[in-house]
């Protein structure tokens, strides 16, 4: 097969993470017989220090004409603290996910069972969780306008909106998935208070109906981040507005051990990016020690989702277990006796496992 990617490196870590997950994707094409042809494209601060926009025309056109996007991280911290700046790198994230149509992130959580340990959570509340997060993209209010401050600035406002057709076209993904898993989904909304989390239950309680074979349930958010950590397991597939989303995987990160391992796939109407949901860890940029283990799965999740080659991921998956098995991993989620490897020393370690 012909595998044609975008690669956009992005910001902080990215250029590192992205690096390994390269070599990966580029040796599984080698073992598995496909042509593999990349470009670089750039994203986030370091483009807005060359171009002046986080996500430059250029780049859109790439990843259009890519048949899937490997992305790193976003994030300069010379922003973060500076409010009043107007261009942002996070908009660059924003512009390319309402760009390309990505209205579905999924963020599966699952656990490693040599990194159980690392959970601040009891092992045997953690151990065997597995669902899947399926995180509206493009809507609520990180899209929803008017947003912005009163004349005198001491007023400031978000709008959150959602379309039925928006909450339609998610929750059918996700009873898709769910149909393919455990059969379950879990509504995540905050329909006891918001307008747009009650369309969000109307129509889920209209499109139940449509998938007998799959057990919905329906909770609001906040008791929703409680059972995530109190009761992992029970979940399968959740499904969630942008925000709540947001939040709710990084909470759910925890549950993994670190948020180094949580990959993430955004697929919708164009060419779909996977990237690792962590963010560019500026104070470790250059050190060579940011764990690349959630943008080596990314790639497997390419694969998978954007090439339907699940043997190649499922080698990168054994490969990145194998890898912890041996104890090869970054500081992050190193044992308190075993040594922390690099990143690429770890990269190195899961190339010679897919090469052998
Ligand atoms: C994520 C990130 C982004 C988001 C930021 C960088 C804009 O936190 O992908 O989860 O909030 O969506
Ligand atoms: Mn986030």
């Amino acid at each position: 097969m012909k595998l044609n990617i975008a690669v956009l490196p992005g910001d902080g870590i990215g250029p590192e993470i992205i690096e390994q997950a390269l070599r990966v994707t580029e040796v599984v094409c080698e073992k598995f017989g496909h042509e593999l042809s990349y470009e670089y494209g750039i994203v986030g601060a370091s483009a807005i220090d060359q171009v002046g926009n986080p996500y430059p025309d250029g780049t859109h056109e790439l990843c259009m004409a890519s048949d899937a996007v490997l992305f790193g991280a976003i994030g300069d911290p010379k922003y973060d603290n500076n409010p009043s700046a107007k261009v942002r790198p996070e908009q660059g994230l924003l512009a390319m996910r309402k760009k390309l149509g990505l209205y579905a992130n999924l963020r599966p959580v699952s656990t490693f069972p040599t990194l159980v340990h690392k959970s601040p959570l009891r092992s045997d509340l953690v151990d065997g969780a597995d669902f899947m997060c399926v995180r509206e993209l493009t809507g609520g209010m990180y899209f929803g306008r008017p947003q912005g401050r009163s004349e005198d600035g001491d007023t400031a406002y978000d709008t959150c909106v959602y379309t039925r057709e928006e909450v339609e076209r998610i929750l059918h993904l996700s009873y898709k998935y769910a149909q393919m898993r455990r059969k379950k989904v879990t509504v995540v909304d905050k329909a006891n208070v918001l307008a747009t989390s009650r369309l969000w239950r109307q129509v889920a309680q209209e499109i139940e109906k449509q998938y007998p074979d799959v057990e919905t349930e329906y909770m609001f958010v906040d008791n929703a981040a409680m059972q995530i950590i109190q009761w992992p397991k029970r979940f399968d597939v959740l499904v969630t507005e942008n925000l709540f989303g947001d939040i709710l995987t990084d909470e759910a990160s925890v549950i993994t051990g670190s948020l180094g391992m949580l990959p993430s796939a955004s697929i919708g109407i164009h060419t779909s990016v996977f990237e690792p949901i962590h963010g560019s860890y500026p104070q470790a940029a250059g050190k060579n020690i940011a764990n690349p283990l959630a943008t080596i799965l990314s790639a497997a999740m390419m694969f998978e989702y954007a090439f339907e080659l699940k043997e190649e991921g499922k080698l990168i998956r054994e490969a990145v277990n194998a890898s912890m098995d041996a104890g090869v991993v970054t500081e992050d989620i190193a044992s308190k006796e075993g040594k922390a490897y690099s990143t690429s020393q770890v990269g190195d370690w899961i190339v010679n496992y897919l090469k052998r």
